[in-house]
């Protein structure tokens, strides 16, 4: 056997492609996303949540197909995308989503946005029929997605951030369900729950969801649930969907998702939002229709495809995420003192301490200016975000190896050993 036929699983992508394929240089060369473009090119990038894995073969010939049928026109609702979001969510989590509770939008954090206009409007709604005045107050767990804080510029909430917490006897982190109690009873409108949790790759636990469900019902607070991670929850844990359990305690709730983390789909936008119950549907009708114009048929297919025959791939790519983090903390042991990683569950994306790593307050700074590695700033996560850095795992290994060994060499310790060496 010659060194060409050995070709060992791990040394291509889920869709078969050569890690050598997936070089920053060449993808540097092919793509035009602004994980290439917004850095200059001796800049590793490993910031923005987008693959490198090439696209699952089966979305690649559903789009392939559209464009040959010249169907680019505008759509006029879920059609095929509900059967197929309900049946992935059926056999992955037992959730049984009726079709007419799917809405669409252009992508999550359209529906995120839309979802809470339409909490906004309820209120007032209520307000005018002689009911409670809003509080005008969303709660947010953090360190949290960024996309967060710019989606909710776009309205006219107070925003009561609630950092995650270690329970007792317990080193993770976790929803910390007393203070979001605490923050219900001062008076809160909406929540926007992240599920899992990006940036930490945490699978909320069943229990908890629950009574977050019992503590929104309770304090009528609106929840939107922003699923987007939970295909990419790995081997070994169980994603609980929100919705069902909302619809059991009596919340209001909705959860926005769609197949643009799993299935690397961000720039094909298209989003579902799924309503928990009936009351939930009934409060989505008052979307507006343009909601559904904006989405993209290309990125319906697309989604189409992902929920349909995409379950294949995604094993792969999850498979592929978990040797990359595994990679990581072996380098992050090896190379990267002072530095922890929170083990992600789900998703693709390392949460990094490096408050004890020596590089001062500003560490995605260091690493961007001196080892010309691009990652995510903690401090725009939120209350407990500063000090902490986000890096993507979905690409080919040895861009890991290569970030790693850029950072090792900043880090004073490091070039302290170095010296010893030379002295
Ligand atoms: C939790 C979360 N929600 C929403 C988004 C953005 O999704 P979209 O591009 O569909 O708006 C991301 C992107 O990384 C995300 O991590």
């Amino acid at each position: 056997m010659t060194e060409a036929d050995c070709s060992h699983p791990s040394e291509v992508d889920p869709a078969g492609v050569p890690f050598a394929e997936l070089a920053p240089a060449r993808l540097r060369a092919e793509r035009t996303s602004l994980k290439w473009t917004r850095f200059p090119a001796d800049v590793l990038p490993l910031f923005v949540a987008e693959m490198d894995f090439a696209l699952a073969p089966e979305i690649r010939d559903a789009l392939i197909g559209r464009i040959a049928a010249s169907d680019t026109g505008y759509l006029d609702g879920p059609g095929p995308l509900a059967p197929a979001f309900a049946g992935f969510a059926s056999r992955a989590w037992g959730w049984e989503i009726p079709h007419s509770r799917v809405f669409l939008a252009t992508d999550v954090a359209t529906g995120v946005v839309e979802s809470l206009r339409v909490e906004g409007e309820l209120r007032r709604r209520q307000e005018a029929a002689g009911g409670p005045a809003p509080s005008g107050r969303i709660v947010v767990p953090t360190p949290v997605y960024p996309g967060f804080f710019e989606m909710l510029e776009e309205l006219p909430y107070e925003i009561v951030e609630v950092p995650l917490a270690a329970a007792p006897g317990d080193s993770g982190l976790r929803l910390d369900l007393s203070a979001i109690e605490r923050a219900f009873v001062a008076g809160a409108d909406a929540f926007l729950l992240c599920n899992p949790h990006n940036p930490h790759g945490l699978v909320h636990r069943e229990e908890e969801l629950a009574e977050l469900a019992r503590l929104a019902a309770e304090h009528s607070v609106w929840v939107v649930s922003d699923e987007i991670h939970a295909p990419l929850t790995h081997a070994g844990e169980t994603f609980t969907p929100f919705a069902p359990l909302a619809a059991a305690a009596g919340a209001l709730a909705v959860t926005t998702t769609s197949a643009s983390k799993g299935w690397n789909l961000a720039g094909a936008k298209c989003s579902v939002i799924v309503a928990a119950d009936e009351r939930s549907e009934e409060a989505l009708r008052l979307l507006p229709p343009e909601t559904v114009t904006r989405a993209s048929i290309l990125g319906l297919h697309a989604g189409v495809a992902a929920f349909t025959a995409g379950e294949a791939w995604l094993g792969r790519a999850i498979a592929q995420i978990e040797a990359n983090q595994a990679l990581l903390a072996e380098l992050v042991a090896e190379r990267l003192p002072g530095v922890r990683l929170t083990p992600a569950r789900a998703g693709y994306l390392a949460w990094l301490d490096f408050r004890g790593a020596g590089l001062g307050d500003d560490p995605y700074r260091r690493i961007l200016d001196d080892a010309r590695v691009a990652l995510n700033d903690g401090a725009f996560f939120g209350a407990g975000g500063a000090g902490h850095v986000r890096l993507n795992l979905a690409c080919a290994p040895d861009t890991i190896r290569e970030a790693v060994t850029r950072i090792a060499a900043i880090l004073p310790r490091h070039a302290a050993a170095e010296q010893e060496g030379r002295a």
